[in-house]
């Protein structure tokens, strides 16, 4: 059955990653819009970012709305770092024809779950959770509208990667996190401990560039250009692809491990501010809130990436 989703993302390659498995797996996935969030860098950039892949993918038919340009609490926290002054360097991509929709990304959430039956949409989050949280602050009772949430967001295991206890996507907005985790909506979540194991090696690398299309050959370079701060500070074979994992897990479940547990965000500003705490053991009676993956296989999963991959211009 066709899924029909909302992305939520800020662009970031591993984005683009997650968007072309989205994009190259159609009969799985009806994207009825992508809400560009503030995140991996500013709103502006992340906004482009979105409008330059639709474009390179031929998907121009998806709109593209702006959320809002910061977290709900506190200032933008960005990894340009990580992901380079325009948030997604590496291939050198024209500037966008397209436009954004004139609606703002929490008004199309609100409008679209509202128009939808129940439990039609599911929301692919591989960002900050800032615009889904506003949506369910200003409307609450879309909330038992969602299929599902399916996040890139959190760490336990694996720790942090911006503080030393803290996941990016959950840092930059800890009080949206806060607010998704604790609505009661379905939610699964990518965090860290899994997406550590998707290492892009210079071999699956090199199986992108020799697809030969312009899709692929700029998903490798893209990569190529954001694995070099992970491969300096992990010292491993290949950097961590985290976003494609939501995708992934949507495709092929079977290949990836979790269990139903509570996972609280911690908010108080100190050494802990916006880390995951995961109550694997189930050690409290806290209500299982999340599913949460702690592993996959590395190879089927960049297996399904290069055959989404292969579908594209
Ligand atoms: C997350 O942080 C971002 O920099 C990546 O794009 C990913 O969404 C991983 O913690």
């Amino acid at each position: 059955m066709t899924r029909k989703l909302i992305i939520l993302t800020d662009p970031g390659q591993d984005q683009a990653a997650a968007l072309y498995m989205i994009l190259g797996a159609p009969q799985a996935f009806d994207v009825l819009g992508i809400v560009a969030t503030a995140g991996n860098i500013d709103l502006s950039y992340t906004t482009d970012n979105c409008l330059k892949l639709l474009e390179l993918a031929e998907r121009t038919d998806i709109p593209v709305f702006a959320g809002c340009p910061r977290p709900m609490s506190g200032t933008l926290v960005t990894a340009e770092h990580v992901h380079g002054p325009t948030g997604l360097d590496g291939p050198d991509l024209p500037d966008p024809v397209t436009r954004i929709e004139e609606e703002h990304g929490v008004q199309f959430i609100i409008r679209t779950l509202r128009e939808a039956p129940p439990g039609d949409i599911t929301i692919c989050s591989l960002s900050p959770l800032t615009n889904l949280a506003m949506a369910l602050v200003e409307a609450p009772e879309i909330g038992s509208r969602i299929k599902e949430v399916v996040a890139m967001a959190g760490a336990y295991f694996e720790v942090g990667n911006i503080t030393p206890t803290a996941e990016f996507n959950v840092y930059v907005d800890p009080v949206a996190a806060d607010i998704v985790f604790r609505s009661g909506i379905a939610l699964t979540i990518l965090p860290l401990d899994v997406t550590h194991r998707m290492l892009s090696t210079p071999d699956r690398l090199g199986a992108m560039r020799a697809l030969g299309s312009r899709c692929g050959i700029a998903m490798a370079e893209m990569l190529e250009f954001s694995e070099s701060f992970d491969l300096k500070k992990y010292g491993w074979e290949g950097a961590p692809l985290h976003g494609p994992c939501v995708p992934a897990f949507m495709l092929r479940p079977e290949i990836f491990e979790g269990r139903h547990i509570n996972v609280s965000v911690a908010l108080d500003k100190g050494l802990t501010y916006g880390m995951t705490v995961a109550d694997w053991w189930c050690i409290t009676d806290r209500e299982k809130n999340v599913f949460y993956v702690r592993d996959g296989a590395p190879e089927a999963y960049y297996t399904l990436l290069l055959e989404c991959l292969s579908t594209l211009p």
